[in-house]
């Protein structure tokens, strides 16, 4: 089966970190967020790569041609940001098979041999507090009545995730054209969400499925949620005799670490050298120095320098000196 990752945004909530990299091909536990997602859909018999690019294109195709030829990565370029359905189109083509439609920055944690087998149109969806910045599905028996992009105000809970199983990409490819050619957009956009309705709207069934691992990569704090996640999926034990580790923690073979507390939820990426620090809940990139720091909930992008002097104190009996 073929899939479409739209991989084409810039990332700006996470800026610095997506200034020379684009949000696809940050690095959480040892590999680019694009990396976990082709390596989930792959093993559930995804066969066949559409990643539709952007910013930054040439480190995506770069990455994605030398790690997964074998899935005969195809890199269509949209050139203007005009919205998910307009990213989705470039990859669409007139058969009737099925597509899986998965976001390039969010990590699932969900049964992918179950959801490509499906033999309806599904949306993954969660109940959120706020629906508002989301695709919002409303659902009637299991069957979604109507989708809305961003309502301001929803009608139902249900966002829609990201991860979408299309039965007849032929049929999403019409009616995308569609919202193009009416000029129907949100939010100035052409929508996915827009164009599913008027699928829905032409009488196709549409379900979705709850789920309930989802991360996405969009802020620092969603960013670090993701990372703990694929952190505590994945076994790695480097034995560094000064270091003390809290697992899960992902230690690059070629960094060097030396007097340290690491984890738990550490990713630190190769050739990065630490020492004397202590670290919880931090990323740290490659070729970045981190010298004499206690860091917590923290990114370290790559060849950054986080060097402070150790101190020296006189304190009297007492005293009390604190930062917090
Ligand atoms: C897109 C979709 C939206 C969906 C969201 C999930 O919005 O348009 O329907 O709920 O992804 O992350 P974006 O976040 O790109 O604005």
């Amino acid at each position: 089966m073929k899939a479409i990752i739209p991989a084409a945004g810039i990332g700006k909530r996470l800026r610095p970190h997506t200034l020379l990299v684009p949000k696809v091909m940050i690095n959480l536990a040892g590999k680019p967020i694009i990396g976990h997602i082709i390596d989930a859909i792959s093993a559930a018999g995804v066969t066949h790569l559409e990643i539709v690019v952007g910013y930054k294109n040439d480190q995506v195709e770069k990455y994605v041609d030398l790690h997964y030829s074998s899935l005969k990565p195809n890199f269509p370029l949209q050139v203007e940001r005009s919205g998910l359905g307009h990213a989705v189109l470039q990859g669409l083509s007139d058969s009737d098979e099925p597509v899986l439609i998965i976001l390039g920055d969010t990590i699932f944690d969900l049964d992918f041999k179950q959801f490509l087998n499906l033999n309806q149109t599904t949306l993954a969806v969660v109940p959120v507090e706020d629906p508002r910045r989301f695709g919002v599905a409303e659902i009637e028996n299991g069957r979604v009545t109507r989708l809305v992009e961003k309502p301001d105000a929803p009608r139902s809970n249900l966002a829609l995730v990201g991860l979408y199983f299309i039965k007849n990409q032929g049929i999403l490819k019409r009616a995308i054209e569609r919202t193009i050619s009416e000029g129907i957009t949100t939010k100035g956009e052409y929508q996915l969400t827009d164009a599913l309705q008027l699928m829905i709207a032409d009488g196709e069934e549409i379900r979705t499925k709850t789920i309930s691992g989802w991360y996405d990569c969009g802020t620092k704090e969603s960013l670090l949620a993701s990372h703990k996640f694929l952190l505590s999926t994945i076994q790695t034990h480097n034995n560094l005799p000064s270091v003390i580790q809290h697992q899960p923690v992902f230690i690059h073979p070629d960094a060097d670490v030396e007097n340290c507390v690491i984890g738990p939820n550490v990713t630190i990426a190769r050739n990065a050298v630490i020492r004397n620090a202590v670290l919880a809940n931090v990323i740290v990139g490659r070729y970045a120095t981190v010298e004499n720091v206690v860091l917590k909930d923290s990114l370290i992008g790559d060849s950054a320098i986080v060097q402070e002097a150790a101190r020296t104190l006189n304190i009297g009996d007492f005293s009390e000196l604190k930062s917090y």
